[in-house]
């Protein structure tokens, strides 16, 4: 296998799969065509082309940063962070940061833990580090704060000259605190282009820097999802994965089946599934519509949530990641004591005991109600985790319009900023601080 597969023959037949084809279609083509809502930020479909003139530029900048520090803080929430820590992770040595390797990639502004920040801080003291501050909006309350923080650290640490060479920005071209901020400081900056919304923002530099950072091959990368996007937005219904995907999906949801679950068999992709559930979630969780994204690591999680999803209420299918060939070899040993009892595998892969597993507990969901769809890749390398990139996010365009939906706004997220801002006082929210303060009088 060389290319991404995409499997939905254990969740639908083909006669249910064929009445979504002309549906899908049209999705596809509002979604290419620009004709549907949100067309405004559409430009992710084309960034794998769009983006090559600047990747020497990122590349540059981040053999730069490789050569200053020792850590590199990635500063950044949502989509501002979620799309290169996947790769990072997914690609990197399971133990990278217990390596003597350099740099570290660490991550901040993704949380408001008072804890975190002041362990970071500790972390870095003494320590060569350059700060990676991600944010489109360039006003989010989360990155900003550690931001604060740890540019001030930077700055006391390295003096202010040094900071400057070891900070970047990345945000709008001209709105926003951060892009004010990087202007009047002189920090090197990349855009994240109007028609690129954060969550569909991994192959713009908010993702190629960081994973550049990393020594992870961001041409490798945006080879994969070039060639899956153009598959993906061009190839007839039998032939697209990703119109397959969207197809089975929807299905699925309109026959009750209200969660789905994106299992993985290796811990790597922890963070993948942490992508895939802001991509899908943020994007179709609207109008009190949409299909709830959940994960579980496999097998780890068999061991905690595999009771659920075996017996629980029926409203689960499962869309399982299974990486063809390991980039490892390890081979069960034999002993001749055999105390343990496992004699019978030795000889035997580890990751054949992974894929019967695998393939043992599919099975088991199926016979308990749990439909399975299966994505396969060839192994876990920078060209694969690209066409996976390329195939969920044009999956996630169409599966929006099938469901009616904006997928590329998020009104949702503001109803907490505003009560918190309104509870922090912030200026221009006095008229909200007056009516909480009432409302939690009221609930006292
Ligand atoms: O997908 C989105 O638009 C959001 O998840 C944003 O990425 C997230 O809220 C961070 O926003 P910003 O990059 O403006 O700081």
């Amino acid at each position: 296998m060389k290319d991404i597969r995409f499997t939905y023959s254990h969740a639908l037949n083909t006669h249910e799969l064929q009445q979504y084809k002309e549906e899908t279609q049209s999705a596809l083509r509002t979604l290419t065509e620009g004709t549907g809502a949100g067309n405004d930020f559409i430009g992710w479909l084309s960034l794998p082309k769009d983006i090559r003139s600047q990747v020497s530029a990122i590349q540059k900048t981040a053999d730069r940063l490789r050569n200053q520090c020792d850590i590199i803080v990635c500063v950044g929430i949502g989509g501002s962070y979620l799309g290169a820590k996947a790769v990072i992770d997914a690609l990197l040595p399971s133990f990278a940061w217990l390596e003597d390797r350099k740099p570290q990639i660490v991550y901040a502004g993704n949380n408001i833990g008072e804890d975190y920040l002041y362990e970071l801080q500790g972390l870095l003291r003494g320590k060569n580090f350059g700060i990676i501050c991600i944010s489109k909006s360039g006003t989010t309350t989360e990155p900003a704060l550690a931001f604060r923080l740890l540019k001030i650290q930077l700055e006391e640490q390295a003096g202010k000259e040094t900071a400057r060479e070891r900070i970047v920005c990345i945000t709008d071209a001209k709105k926003g605190a951060l892009r004010t901020l990087a202007t009047q400081e002189g920090y090197d900056t990349f855009v994240i282009e109007d028609n690129i919304g954060g969550r569909f923002s991994v192959l713009s530099p908010v993702g190629l820097l960081p994973i550049a950072c990393a020594g992870l091959d961001i041409n490798a990368l945006l080879d994969g999802a070039e060639r899956v996007m153009d598959v993906c937005t061009t190839a007839d219904f039998a032939d697209n994965p990703a119109l397959l995907y969207a197809a089975s999906r929807n299905h699925l949801y309109r026959q009750g089946k209200k969660i789905e679950l994106l299992v993985n068999y290796h811990p790597k992709l922890h963070y993948v599934s942490e992508w895939w559930k802001q991509l899908y979630g943020e994007s179709e969780g609207k109008e009190n519509k949409g299909i709830f994204p959940a994960s579980v690591d496999f097998t780890t999680d068999l061991h905690s949530m595999g009771q659920y999803v075996q017996e629980g209420e029926r409203h689960l299918f499962e869309t399982v990641i299974s990486v063809a060939e390991p980039n490892h070899k390890l081979v069960v040993p034999s002993d001749e004591a055999n105390l343990d009892g496992l004699n019978f595998l030795a000889g035997k892969r580890v990751d054949e005991v992974n894929k019967m597993a695998e393939l043992g507990t599919r099975l088991a969901h199926m016979d308990g109600g749990v439909p399975n769809l299966l994505i396969e890749l060839p192994k876990l390398n920078e060209y694969a985790l690209g066409e996976l990139i390329a195939f969920f996010e044009v999956g996630c365009g169409v599966s929006g319009y099938m469901l009616g939906i904006n997928p590329f706004n998020q009104p949702g997220v503001e109803a907490y900023k505003k009560n918190m801002f309104a509870l922090l006082h912030k200026p221009g929210y006095e008229e909200a601080t007056a009516a909480i303060e009432k409302r939690i009088q009221k609930q006292n």
